[in-house]
């Protein structure tokens, strides 16, 4: 069935373009330092005046990179320090060409910040929330007070046409509810329009995500805003990002839907590593192996520590909450178990390195390659990394940590472990090295880099990464999980 789209108002969509069309903005000027933009990118537009409401992870990126596109941006951030950090184009987080991005565009100017919803209405014709929406602290159920607050805070100063462009993660059913409060606050009434438009960006190629989505999915009611969001991401679907556009359930289950399976493709290979530590078969022959098939595909199926961070582990417990809430759970009962599967990862670690260590932690020492929950992130949040040390530690053993970029944050989460300034440092007197966070300056680390440095030579690789060989051949003792 086609998606639901209302009777154009042909004279409010001419206002509303003509508002954008005055925000036009000429592009020369941006283009030598565009290092994520191709030419194509940089010849369309008139630029439009958008805002972003809620900088964190995804709405730092989204100001930066339409900034960078040539859009006039109005960031809106509640959070004092972040809001100066970022004026003064400094990035609270760790993300490969953000930092850079961010600079240059407050630097010319396209790209600023306030805390003023009333200037934001007043500024923008696209207004875009990306706040947060984290799991409850006691269910497993998202808490969308961020995004409630962002309509409520915005919606009674929508006094002329505007867009509202919902990217948060949330539960099904969110954005038709935040629809129906837009309408009854906006002065504006139904010229105050939402769509939905979730990010699939991964962190570490946040930028590159953002530019280049490998697909665009809208979730709408109405034609106004389709042809607003066709014209806003036209640089993208010319460079030939495919554009879905369908209802609002539709756009907010592909969010979590995609998760859902990306966790699913880690856990079952996770599943395999269990089977084949009671077979003797190899996990990463295995995964090579089912992945040659283009049904299947090779990427996500790196069996290891399992998967953490601020999205995959939140965005399935919330998605098993809300089938509950709909009535279907028996249809989402298998996510638990990818859950579960998850979570045992982590557990058989800890098993593993009391093991390797004589079977009591108290007093080992064992060195850690890796807090973040990936590389090229700083980012801990439900880091198995961060557990796996954090649960030796806490079982006796002395923990020396070494993150390249994820110490300090690692530090504000777990004070208690201690941190070490290098991966050598990390090894000191080490009875086991546990190798947590892909991180590749890992992997370039020889044995004899190690000698004289640790007191014995033990090696657990939790991203089945290493070159296994030539460590077992320099005489240390190695393990990981699925391998021979
Ligand atoms: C994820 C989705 O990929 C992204 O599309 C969505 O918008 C946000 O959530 P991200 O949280 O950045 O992105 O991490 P991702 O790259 O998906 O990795 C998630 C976790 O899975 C990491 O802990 C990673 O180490 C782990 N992982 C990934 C594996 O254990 N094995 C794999 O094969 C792949």
């Amino acid at each position: 069935m086609a998606h639901p789209v209302r009777q154009c108002r042909v004279a409010a969509i001419a206002i509303l373009q003509l508002s954008v069309m005055s925000a036009f903005i000429p592009l020369g000027g941006i283009a030598a330092q565009a290092t994520f933009l191709t030419g194509s990118m940089l010849s369309r537009l008139p630029a439009m005046r958008i805002t972003v409401i809620g900088c964190g992870y995804l709405g730092t990126t989204h100001a930066a990179a339409m900034a960078e596109l040539g859009h006039e941006v109005l960031g809106m951030e509640i959070d004092p320090a972040k809001r100066s950090a970022l004026s003064q184009g400094r990035v609270p987080m760790h993300e490969p060409h953000l930092a850079d991005m961010l600079a240059r565009n407050v630097e010319s100017g396209r790209l600023r910040f306030t805390d003023s919803y009333a200037e934001v209405a007043a500024f923008g014709d696209l207004h875009f929330v990306c706040v947060g929406t984290p799991q409850q602290p006691e269910s497993l159920a998202a808490d969308v007070s961020q995004v409630e607050a962002a309509v409520n805070g915005l919606a009674p100063h929508l006094a002329r046409p505007a867009l509202v462009v919902g990217k948060s993660t949330v539960p099904v059913g969110t954005a038709e509810r935040m629809a129906g409060r837009l309408t009854a606050l906006a002065p504006a009434g139904s010229e105050a329009m939402l769509a939905w438009n979730p990010e699939f960006l991964r962190e570490g190629y946040a930028v590159q995500d953002t530019l280049h989505p490998d697909r665009i999915v809208v979730g709408l009611q109405d034609g106004r805003a389709e042809k607003l969001l066709r014209d806003f991401y036209q640089p993208m679907i010319d460079e030939g990002s495919p554009i879905v556009v369908t209802d609002y359930a539709t756009a907010e289950l592909a969010k979590v839907a995609a998760n859902a399976f990306l966790a699913t493709k880690i856990s079952f290979i996770n599943a395999m590593a269990e089977v084949c530590e009671a077979t003797g078969a190899d996990v990463v022959d295995l995964a090579d192996s089912i992945g040659y098939d283009v049904r299947i595909g090779r990427q996500f199926l790196n069996a290891g520590i399992g998967f953490g961070g601020g999205c995959l582990p939140k965005d399935i417990r919330a998605f098993v909450h809300r089938a509950g809430e709909l009535g279907v759970e028996d249809a989402m009962t298998f996510l638990r178990h990818i859950d579960d599967v998850n979570r045992r990862q982590r557990e058989r670690v800890v098993h593993i390195a009391r093991a390797m260590v004589g079977g009591d932690l108290a007093g080992a020492r064992v060195g850690v390659w890796g807090a973040a929950f990936k590389p090229d992130s700083d980012d801990v949040r439900d880091s198995p990394a961060l557990w796996i040390s954090g649960q030796l530690h806490l079982k006796g053993a002395d923990v020396r940590v070494y993150d390249p970029q994820a110490n300090a944050t690692a530090a504000r989460t777990f004070p208690t472990l201690t941190y070490a300034a290098s991966a050598i440092d990390a090894c000191r007197d080490a009875d086991l090295v546990l190798h947590l966070t892909e991180w590749p300056e890992f992997r370039e680390i020889l044995p004899h880099d190690l000698e004289g440095v640790v007191r014995r030579q033990q090696l657990f690789d939790g991203r089945n990464l290493l070159d296994v060989d030539t460590w077992r051949s320099a005489g240390w003792t190695v393990r990981a999980l699925g391998r021979r």
